[in-house]
């Protein structure tokens, strides 16, 4: 038996676990992006008014962070960031333009919480309205309820002005027929027998092995891609979405100069879902949770297991009991891996980030694996003044998308707001 490079880091990893080292031998908890135990260790007070986000806020923080520093509300300058990527269409992950269910339906979640007024408000599995981070706050100001979802949300949102829209983008309808050709083998989705691009299944008994089966399949792919007429330097990275359904979102959470704090969730859920399937992102709790004596959290990544360890609520509550952020974020992650026992076979399927802020300032991003893959890693944005991207401490030393083996898309093809965030 062969052990690939992520054999051995993830077999490394697990044992390090227990010890509570990286697999070069240091102490991961000491190595936290920008706010290591030495540097940032979350005991200390950080600067006020601050904003903490995934990444793909990061193009937007500035004017949510102005808002925040000239007095405006916590929730609203939240909302100012994701609505940023709610918005773009390029951002496949979130709102317009996110990759739909499997029946090529975009359906989207978020949810809130304002710490000053100690509410919270929900929408899941919403279709056809873009806005829904801002949906989320209309049923928190609205309604006597904190969640609605499918079709009454959308009735809601209609009820309250929002427009009804499509949102699926040409881009993104053409990556769900990638996906749905994908299984053409045991499906009557395209390519069938008569065109030039069927091929027959592979027979069993003779398998190539496994990397070279994965080559042909993303070269397939990608030249499946073009043929559909997805930009050329697009192809290779709608493949990647193919191989890894990516369940992309954004959080922000906001600190204001007196204290006040709030938390916002979004997210066009986990790509190709079955309709109704819901993510951790509307769920109080697990994708975003915000305390106003204690902090603010969010996530994003694998839903399903946010939702298993109620990892805001976690996050926020270990913080309660003296954790600083950078360790209430890790001992969220660790129940996850607890969950799967420690398997790695299982665990390097799925991925986890958490943004995490302190009322008093402190923040950490943490995370399951390095990043995405080489040269991509997991990222948290914040702006206290000065607006900047940190690596996020990670539990696992490794990428959770190096198996399959995917080709290193090249710098010139690699946008970051169109490729991995
Ligand atoms: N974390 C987003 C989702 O799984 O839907």
């Amino acid at each position: 038996m062969s052990f690939s490079r992520r054999d051995f880091l993830t077999t490394t990893a697990l044992g390090s676990l227990a010890l509570g080292l990286d697999a070069q031998g240091r102490n991961p908890e000491r190595k936290n992006g920008g706010q290591s135990a030495e540097s940032h260790p979350g005991a200390g007070a950080g600067k006020r008014p601050i904003m903490v986000c995934a990444n793909n806020g990061f193009a937007y923080l500035d004017r949510g962070y102005e808002h925040l520093s000239k007095g405006g509300d916590t929730l609203d300058s939240a909302i100012l960031v994701v609505t940023g990527p709610e918005d773009d269409p390029k951002d496949d992950s979130v709102g317009y333009g996110g990759l739909p269910n499997e029946e090529g339906v975009v359906e989207l979640d978020a949810c809130c919480m304002h710490g000053p007024t100690r509410r919270a408000g929900s929408v899941g599995g919403v279709r056809n309205i873009k806005n829904v981070s801002k949906v989320s706050k209309a049923v928190m100001e609205h309604t006597g309820h904190v969640m609605l979802v499918g079709e009454g949300a959308e009735r809601f949102a209609v009820a309250m002005g929002f427009p009804r829209e499509d949102l699926l983008t040409e881009r993104s309808r053409k990556i769900w027929l990638l996906w749905k050709e994908y299984h053409s083998s045991r499906d009557w989705w395209g390519p069938g027998l008569a065109d030039p691009h069927w091929q027959a299944p592979e027979p069993t008994g003779e398998r190539k092995p496994r990397a070279e089966l994965w080559r042909e399949r993303v070269n397939q792919l990608a030249r499946r891609a073009a043929d559909l007429g997805i930009e050329r330097e697009f192809c290779l990275a709608a493949a990647h979405r193919i191989i890894f359904p990516p369940t992309g979102t954004i959080h922000c959470s906001a600190l204001n100069e007196k204290g006040e704090m709030s938390g916002i969730t979004t997210t066009s859920g986990l790509a190709f879902k079955l309709p109704g399937r819901c993510g951790d992102s509307p769920i109080i709790g697990a994708g975003c949770y915000t305390d106003q004596d204690v902090g603010s959290a969010g996530a994003t990544g694998s839903g399903e297991e946010n939702i298993k360890v109620a990892g805001a609520h976690t996050i926020v509550e270990n913080m309660r009991h003296g954790m600083s952020p950078h360790d209430a974020g890790m001992d969220a992650l660790k129940r996850i891996v607890r969950n799967y026992n420690n398997d790695m076979t299982k665990l390097r399927f799925m991925d986890m980030t958490y943004y995490i802020l302190r009322k008093d300032g402190a923040y950490a991003g943490v995370s399951l694996w390095e990043g995405y893959s080489e040269g991509n890693p997991h990222k948290i944005a914040v702006h206290d003044g000065s607006k900047r991207s940190e690596e996020t401490a990670h539990l696992f030393k490794g990428y959770s998308q190096e198996f399959p083996p995917f080709p290193k898309i090249p710098d010139a093809l690699k946008k970051e707001s169109e490729y991995l965030k």
